[in-house]
């Protein structure tokens, strides 16, 4: 597989790059699905950590990083750019936010993994707690790793 060289940097709440990295998750996580954000759901997530992840200084994909509790992070909204997809950028933005929670003193994460993405955060050592069940239509499953 190709790895593309990116950066990748928090992005502050209410920013354009944030507001951009909105556009993203929709195409590529809500739309397919027949889904939207409402403007509720989108206000909450100030208190939620936007990864952002640039190719040539465009957008190549988006990580948020929920606090759940003080050990606690839920990984959400992990989305990347279609014609970026399988080329590292997923992989590095999992990396840079597992760096990340370990520097604000984070012991785990948790997520959502969606069925179609297991195998993904497999290869990334996460591990499956439970059984499968439904979140915005589709197969899911719970995976925490220990940071
Ligand atoms: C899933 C997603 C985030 C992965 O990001 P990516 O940049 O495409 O993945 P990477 O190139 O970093 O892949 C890392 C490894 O995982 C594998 N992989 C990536 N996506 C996969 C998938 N959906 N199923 C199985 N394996 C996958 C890659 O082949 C690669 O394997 P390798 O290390 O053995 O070569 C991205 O494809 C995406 O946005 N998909 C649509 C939205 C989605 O499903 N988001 C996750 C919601 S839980």
């Amino acid at each position: 597989m190709t790895t593309i060289k990116i950066d990748i940097k928090e992005l502050e709440f209410g920013s354009i790059e944030q507001k951009e990295s909105v556009l993203l998750r929709s195409k590529i996580l809500r739309e397919p699905l027949g889904l939207n954000f409402n403007d509720e759901e989108l206000l909450s997530e100030d208190s939620n950590y936007h990864l952002g992840a640039f190719y040539q200084n465009h957008l190549a994909g988006i990580l948020l990083l929920k606090p759940m509790n003080i050990k606690e992070v839920k990984m959400r909204q992990v989305a990347v750019a279609q014609d970026m997809q399988k080329m590292g950028v997923g992989k590095q933005l999992v990396h840079f936010s597992e760096k990340f929670a370990i520097e604000k003193g984070y012991k785990t994460i948790c997520l959502h993994a969606r069925k179609s993405a297991l195998l993904f955060y497999l290869k990334l050592n996460y591990c499956i707690e439970g059984n499968e069940f439904i979140e915005v239509g589709i197969p899911h499953y719970k995976m925490t790793k220990k940071l």
